[in-house]
């Protein structure tokens, strides 16, 4: 007999680390935008697993190539290539459509930051080995993409940090430029619309002038699309909008779909400074891997996620914005952050789970929403309706 949901929870809380809290619930299945508990209550999960499952939870096309993927071959190593692997990376290249480069695959968004740094500093060789990125922008956990997140709160604890690490104010393009006239900088990472942050927009004039300074200064131009990117914010990168061109961009999340995939993709000439030896990781690109990001990423071209996102993303937003309790609402595409009009989003997020809906507090005032990006406009109406009731709610127990 299989452990109920509570049985479920209390394992949780008895085996694993409490890193990341108590689990509030446990899910036995889940398809397009709906979650399902062991008791056969249904979720809706506008929070995707943290921007990642934009096809929805086990689209067909993605759990047909992983279950074809398994019966055939699941990893060998990278001594040896696979049949999807370089058909992926052709994807990305297309997508990103900023010239020729190459594709390094890891495990997950900090791995791609971890393989950015990395590259910037072998591209650049000795005397440029600082990073600037950005206060408040968030680049993964372990120590040199923390080093790289401008969030102390979540640095403090593990100092000391990766030497050769600065951080400026979005927005700054004066601090960026004196950090950047030192000389000694290998690259400028930036995320452009700051998901964990709650959702915060870097000025465009600030990645734009990001974009001239590196390159007229002699450092690269990073841009962490790893919660952004495929389509969510309604272009298939965010930096799209801006029409201009990075030297390295890092991606994992909605990739494949909730496979473990991160990829850093660098401009040909950047790429070319990894040799043999420099850099790997054992999983990094295998097979079963590549198979569920080829059928993920066809998948989204087929469905024109950036469009899909671009659309229901308008509506969504003028649907939140409409609530008692929401002052305003940022973001873009199918990445939005609500911004309360007092100190309860936790207490929403709890509320909000009662009534049936998944969202993400962050901080004290904002609430995330990263819907599938094949959400239904119905799904999309119970949605406002149940956070409308959270946020009643919340009202009253504060
Ligand atoms: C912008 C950004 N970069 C990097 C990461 C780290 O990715 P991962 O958790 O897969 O290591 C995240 C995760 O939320 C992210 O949002």
């Amino acid at each position: 007999m299989s452990a109920t949901e509570s049985e479920l929870v209390g394992a949780a809380r008895r085996y694993l680390m409490n890193n990341y809290g108590a689990p509030l619930a446990a899910f036995v299945s889940g398809s397009g935008s709906v979650l399902v508990e062991d008791s056969g209550r249904e979720v809706l999960d506008f929070l995707s697993g943290i921007a990642v499952c934009s096809l929805g939870h086990c689209h067909p096309a993605v759990t047909a190539a992983i279950a074809e993927q398994a019966g055939k071959l699941i990893h060998t190593s990278n001594f040896f290539a696979n049949e999807h692997g370089p058909e992926v990376a052709r994807l990305i290249e297309d997508l990103l459509a900023i010239g020729e480069g190459r594709v390094f695959f890891g495990n997950s968004g900090a791995e791609a930051n971890e393989a950015a740094i990395k590259l910037a500093r072998r591209y650049a060789g000795e005397g440029r080995r600082r990073i600037v990125a950005l206060d408040g922008g968030f680049h993964g956990r372990t120590f040199g993409a923390l080093s790289a997140t401008g969030q102390p709160a979540k640095q403090i604890p593990f100092e000391p940090l990766v030497p050769g690490f600065a951080h400026v104010p979005p927005g700054d393009v004066g601090a960026l430029e004196a950090e950047l006239a030192k000389g000694d900088v290998a690259a400028v990472m930036i995320e452009m619309l700051q998901g964990e942050a709650g959702v915060v927009p870097v000025p465009d004039e600030f990645v734009l002038a990001a974009r001239e300074l590196t390159a007229a200064h002699g450092a690269l131009l990073i841009l962490d699309e790893v919660q952004t990117g495929f389509g969510r914010t309604g272009e298939w990168f965010a930096f799209q909008r801006l029409g201009i061109v990075p030297d390295m961009v890092t991606l994992a999340k909605a990739i494949a779909s909730g496979f473990p995939v991160g990829a850093l993709f660098a401009r040909a000439e950047v790429a070319a400074a990894f040799q043999p030896g420099d850099h790997g990781t054992t999983y990094g690109g295998q097979a079963l891997a590549m198979a569920a990001a080829k059928a993920t990423i066809r998948t989204l071209v087929e469905i024109d996620a950036p469009s899909m996102a671009r659309r229901k993303g308008a509506l969504l937003g003028e649907a939140l914005e409409k609530l008692p309790g929401v002052a305003g609402v940022r973001g873009s595409g199918l990445l939005l952050g609500a911004m309360l009009g007092s100190p309860v989003a936790r207490t929403v997020q709890a509320k909000a789970f009662e009534e049936g809906l998944i969202v993400n507090a962050i901080g004290d005032s904002v609430v995330r929403l990263a819907p599938p990006l094949v959400v239904t406009e119905d799904e999309m109406a119970t949605a406002v309706q149940r956070l409308g009731a959270a946020l009643r709610r919340a009202g009253e127990t504060e």
